[in-house]
């Protein structure tokens, strides 16, 4: 692994090479820059703008909000209401978050829950919340896999043939940030696990991940309300993938079902719910 004045060298060569366009020669720098328990910041964004260009996951849920119109919308997480406030005024929007912090106002469509996701879908209200299933969900909330999958297992009911479940941070930059410990300020959770179990448990629903940086979106339809599997088979499941590691030298593409993140794939895609 390289020391600190090596780091800087290689850094200042992988961002040489990418001025240059050489982006698959700085791709492989980068593993090697960061020092095996450091952690260098502004190396993973530089690292992550480099594997995963294209329009980022703002822009894409800008385009999503516009290109759907959904009715409805949900989101789990929503922090300082970034993404929330992409909802136009005529979809009636639910957040959950335990902590929100946002800044400004929220417009009257939007109804923000206070609470976990796991307390808020005890009281089953969603789909008489927002008038029948939601349209469109995002799922951003802890991220942690067992989570992540308790929360599409709860939005699932809500759902018709026709919602679309999006779920942030799926694709991992390199194993120490995709592990479920957190030791790096660049961190994506083991969010990137319910990808290949819902793959596994769910061959029916229709799954693709867009690389938009920083960390990916996982597009999850033909969603089944009536569904089961996952909720009877949840300790197992989670059993199963809990201990799953991320290896950097998977082939992402198979693995998480990539699409090339430009406009036509991404409409193709919607356009096929
Ligand atoms: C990454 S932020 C969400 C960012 C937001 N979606 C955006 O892009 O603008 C994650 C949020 O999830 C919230 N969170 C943590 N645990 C949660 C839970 N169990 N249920 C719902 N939200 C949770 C945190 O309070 C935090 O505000």
């Amino acid at each position: 692994m390289a020391g600190v004045s090596d780091s800087h060298t290689l850094y200042q060569t992988a961002l040489e090479l990418l001025k240059t366009g050489e982006r698959e020669s700085a791709l492989a720098l980068f593993p090697r820059v960061v020092p095996e328990d450091g952690d260098l910041v502004e190396v993973h964004l530089a690292w992550a703008e480099a594997a995963m260009p294209g329009p980022d996951y703002l822009e894409i849920l800008t385009f999503m909000h516009k290109f759907l119109q959904p009715q409805s919308y949900v989101e789990i997480g929503v922090e300082f209401g970034t993404t929330l406030k992409l909802v136009s005024s005529q979809t009636k929007a639910v957040g959950i978050d335990p902590n929100p912090q946002v800044k400004g106002t929220l417009t009257d469509n939007i109804s923000l829950y206070r609470q976990t996701s796991d307390d808020f879908f005890k009281s089953g209200e969603l789909s008489s919340l927002l008038g029948g299933p939601f349209a469109l969900a995002f799922i951003d909330g802890l991220h942690i896999f067992e989570q992540v999958l308790r929360d599409f297992i709860n939005l699932e009911k809500h759902a018709s043939a026709k919602s679309l479940v999006v779920i942030h941070d799926c694709l991992p930059l390199d194993r120490r940030t995709a592990s479920r410990t957190r030791t790096t300020q660049f961190w994506s959770g083991d969010v990137w696990k319910i990808v290949p179990c819902l793959k596994n448990e769910r061959p029916e629903l229709n799954i693709i991940t867009i690389p938009a940086y920083p960390t990916g979106l996982c597009l999850i339809s033909g969603l089944d309300s009536e569904s089961q599997i996952l909720e009877e088979n949840y300790p197992a499941i989670v059993e199963q993938y809990l201990t799953l590691e991320y290896d950097n030298t998977v082939d992402k593409a198979a693995c998480f079902s990539l699409i090339a993140n430009d406009w036509p794939c991404i409409k193709d895609y919607l356009l096929s719910i």
